[in-house]
């Protein structure tokens, strides 16, 4: 049998972090790069020369460069479904139509923006944006990390379809002074419409006279959000070949432009733009999202690791371990390539974290010394998010970079192994310059591209989804025929809870 890329790969001397900046002290000059505002560190992880010239030529093996070229021309990179993956227009890099296209679609949200603010759909306080995975998740990550106290309007995201969540929002809005987003790229999400739904209700039981006059909906299919109620002029579209948890970019950025205000959503475009230029036009050994990739397929495929550790050591970026993983498993959680063959080996693995210093204090102890290696990544700021005394920052930032030094570092302890770090284990740092518009949006950027070369890599379709439809068929027809011909957990389940439906 010959010998892949990956067993190649496979085959070359793991080196020890432990020594390899005595060994090698040149490295961190090789091993770091700036990329407008962002630093991306990946020292101290195990790649060698020898890796990363291993994975440069498995990338020409696979044509990155052809497949990221096709995505920004328009082509259908998205195979299944015919598509072309066009989230780079709506910042300005794409094809020349796609981004005419784009534009034309922001400058209609932009004038709702601006209708909005000067009241000329009453009075509005309070934003309700009701959406859920990709419609959700992107405009949720851009107002916590951006908006804060300075926020124009209070915003609520709502994704849930339980109760609870559209209550507590309900509970804190008034609703004669709040304007409800419903965002779905498909209009027929169920969880968006049932919450859409008690939405109006909401409004309706509050007095509001005409709730649909208080109704935007941000979608891919216009017919279907104009069928169910909602004013043509109150719709704002977005191309249908913007993916879900690609599409913070498009409308479904609306509640994040209007809490922003327009000039924070176009910057955080223009950070993106500008990552889309480095990827292009970067050679792969200087191309940031390209090297994140590698780092990604050596930890996942040479060294088989199940999960990648994400932690936000700021505040401000707390909800994008949860924004990642969609972003990353949905995309690249596929088990055949492009063709339909198995893929040889695992593909993504599993993305989990959370916000540092609080991890630290949970769940360090088995990155440190459980028996699975997991490869970490750190992203924090070198500016502070707040105006409190300085010490606070330091103290955040101190530990994020103590962390990353321990799992390198360890420390032996012959006396006593349960106090012994073995150290030698693997974290990549993000150092933004700080959190604002510019950086997140390269930084969000920057996460997409790195997918997407992770994708080509392994060869999969990262533009569809089709693992999530099962189970959304089969609650389709346990409501629409009742229960029959399931497994007796599930019949059991079922009857429990409902008793005879
Ligand atoms: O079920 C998965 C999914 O299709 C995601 O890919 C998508 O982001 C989410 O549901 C919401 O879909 P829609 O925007 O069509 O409501």
């Amino acid at each position: 049998m010959t010998k892949t890329a990956l067993d190649e790969l496979r085959e070359v001397k793991q080196i020890d972090l432990r020594s390899v900046f005595t060994t090698d002290p040149d490295r961190l000059s090789r091993y770091v790069l700036t990329q407008g505002p962002i630093r991306f560190d990946w020292s101290k992880t195990h790649l060698s020369e020898t890796v990363m010239d291993g994975f440069v030529d498995l990338a020409e093996e696979r044509n990155v460069a052809g497949w990221r070229d096709a995505m920004f021309a328009g082509d259908a990179v998205n195979v299944s479904e015919g598509r072309a993956a066009e989230h780079g227009a709506e910042r300005g890099e794409g094809a020349a139509d796609s981004v005419a296209r784009a534009r034309m679609l922001h400058g209609r949200m932009r004038a709702l923006v601006d209708a909005i603010e000067a009241e000329a759909l009453g009075p509005v306080r309070h934003i309700l944006h009701i959406g859920i995975g990709g419609s959700a998740l992107g405009p949720d990550l851009l107002i916590d990390a951006l908006g804060g106290s300075g926020a124009l309007y209070d915003v609520a995201v709502v994704s849930n379809v339980d109760g609870v969540a559209l209550e507590r929002a309900m509970d804190r809005f008034d609703p004669g002074a709040t304007i409800i987003v419903v965002a779905s790229k498909t209009f027929t999400t169920t969880e968006t419409l049932l919450n859409a739904a008690s939405a109006v209700n909401w409004l309706v039981e509050g007095g509001v006279d005409d709730p649909f006059g208080r109704i935007v909906a941000l979608t891919a299919d216009p017919d279907r959000a104009m069928e169910w109620g909602v004013d043509e002029t109150r719709i704002l579209p977005f191309s249908e070949s913007v993916g879900g948890r690609y599409s913070l970019w498009s409308s479904v950025g609306f509640a994040a432009a209007l809490a922003l205000g327009w000039d924070d959503f176009e910057t955080m475009l223009e950070g993106a733009a500008a990552m889309d230029r480095h990827f292009r036009l970067a050679p792969p050994r200087a191309n940031a999202p390209m090297i994140a990739a590698f780092v990604d397929q050596y930890y996942a495929r040479v060294r088989q690791c199940q999960t990648r550790a994400v932690f936000a050591y700021d505040e401000r970026l707390r909800l994008l371990p949860a924004y990642l993983q969609q972003l990353e498993m949905e995309s690249n959680g596929k088990g055949v390539t492009r063709d339909g063959v198995p893929v040889e080996g695992p593909t993504a693995p599993i993305t989990w974290g959370g916000v540092g210093t609080d991890a630290q204090h949970a769940v360090f102890q088995l990155l440190h010394q459980g028996t699975i290696l997991s490869p970490v990544e750190f992203i924090a700021s070198v500016e502070p998010g707040h105006a409190l005394d300085p010490a606070h920052h330091r103290a955040l930032l101190t530990s994020c970079f103590a962390q990353g030094a321990a799992l390198l570092r360890g420390r032996d302890n012959a006396d006593d192994p349960a106090r012994a770090y073995p150290g030698n284990r693997p974290s990549t740092t993000i150092l933004l310059d700080d959190v604002t518009p510019e950086s997140l949006g390269a930084l969000i950027a920057f996460y997409e591209h790195r997918t997407f070369v992770n994708a080509v890599l392994m060869e999969v379709n990262p533009f569809d989804q089709f693992g999530v439809e099962l189970g959304k068929e089969i609650a389709r027809s346990i409501a629409e025929e009742g229960p029959k011909g399931f497994d007796p957990s599930t019949m059991a389940l079922i009857e429990r809870a409902f008793g005879g439906m």
